[in-house]
């Protein structure tokens, strides 16, 4: 490339502070089963793990929708069109280049729970594309009424990317306040949102339960967070990782196990958790087409079309905003 704009990537920082993870930590342990929102997986060394799990043989959803993107980025740019690319959870940020090449947006802006994943993240890709403006925003996106106002995202159409299934996080209610949610932030304009679909349950529980053990290690690590961040004491080796495929509810459930009945302290809150008690620490809820369809329905959007891998074991689905 000849003309290299002096572009570096910004960052606005709108991180929960502290206290309001404490809040959370408190309303996720009072629930039945005992559960915490999942983007307390990513600090810097949750963030590195789940780098290392999308690189793990068993874990084949991160190539394929790559490779999806890789093969039908013009198709989707010639459909979907353009304007400022708005990516939600962008981690690593290594799924937009196809759709950076392609769709040739006014800018790309980059929302994230880790702020030096962020950084880092929008830098190399700052580095591979050197004249598309970059903007990181780090910020809990469930929570976020409005983009902050900027010059890269005024008075331009957003289009929202939010690949990697991480709408399968969340419960069928929370999805749907979610893609509500997006429908404001993106202003009118669509979204391509990435869902993996069911699999057979030895697949999806190796997907989740990988050999060499960093799926164990990525949930464990919730335990060490919750020690640094919020002064708790949880023993991680008292804690056990499971991930199991529950059929009726298209979803595989992630939690550690208590081993024993133990008491656990949370900045000077104790909490008992019994014998073989659960800590689910997320859910990865696959999605049919016919799931995907109802979910984007009841959302408030128009569900357009859908491109897959060949083997069809995820897709990217094409919404636009329904009036
Ligand atoms: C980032 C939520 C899409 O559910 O596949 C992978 C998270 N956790 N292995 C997934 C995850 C353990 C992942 N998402």
């Amino acid at each position: 490339m000849t003309t290299q704009t002096s572009a570096r990537p910004q960052l606005i920082d709108l991180h929960p502070p502290s206290a309001d993870m404490h809040r959370l930590v408190q309303d996720g342990l009072q629930r039945n089963p005992r559960q915490l929102p999942a983007w307390f997986l990513y600090d810097n060394e949750g963030s590195r793990l789940f780098d290392q799990i999308c690189q793990q043989p068993e874990y084949s959803l991160t190539r394929t929708e790559i490779a999806l993107l890789k093969s039908s980025a013009a198709d989707m740019a010639r459909a979907i069109g353009s304007g400022v690319i708005v990516e939600f959870g962008a981690g690593s940020a290594r799924k937009v280049g196809p759709l950076l090449e392609a769709m040739r947006p006014s800018a790309y802006v980059a929302l994230d729970i880790s702020a030096d994943h962020l950084v880092q993240s929008t830098a190399a890709l700052q580095a591979q594309h050197p004249r598309v403006p970059m903007l990181g925003i780090c910020c809990d996106h469930s929570q976020l009424d409005a983009l902050p106002d900027h010059p890269l995202i005024r008075g331009t159409r957003r289009v929202g990317f939010f690949p990697g299934s991480s709408l399968g996080n969340f419960t069928r209610d929370e999805a749907i306040a979610l893609l509500r949610r997006f429908r404001r932030l993106l202003d009118g304009g669509p979204l391509l949102l990435g869902l993996d679909q069911p699999k057979s349950k030895s697949r999806l529980e190796a997907a989740y339960n990988d050999a060499a053990g960093i799926s164990a290690a990525f949930a464990h690590n919730l335990l060490q967070r919750l020690n640094s961040d919020l002064s708790a004491d949880f023993n991680p080796d008292q804690f056990r990782y499971e991930a199991v495929w529950q059929e009726t509810e298209s979803r595989v459930r992630m939690a550690l196990i208590s081993e024993r009945h133990q008491t656990v302290s949370v900045a000077a809150e104790s909490w008992t958790f019994s014998a073989g008690e659960p800590l689910v620490t997320e859910y990865s809820v696959k999605y049919t087409t016919e799931m995907a369809r109802e979910l984007a329905k009841d959302a408030g959007w128009c569900w357009c079309r859908r491109w897959h891998d060949p083997a069809d074991d995820l897709s990217l689905h094409w919404l636009e905003a329904a009036d």
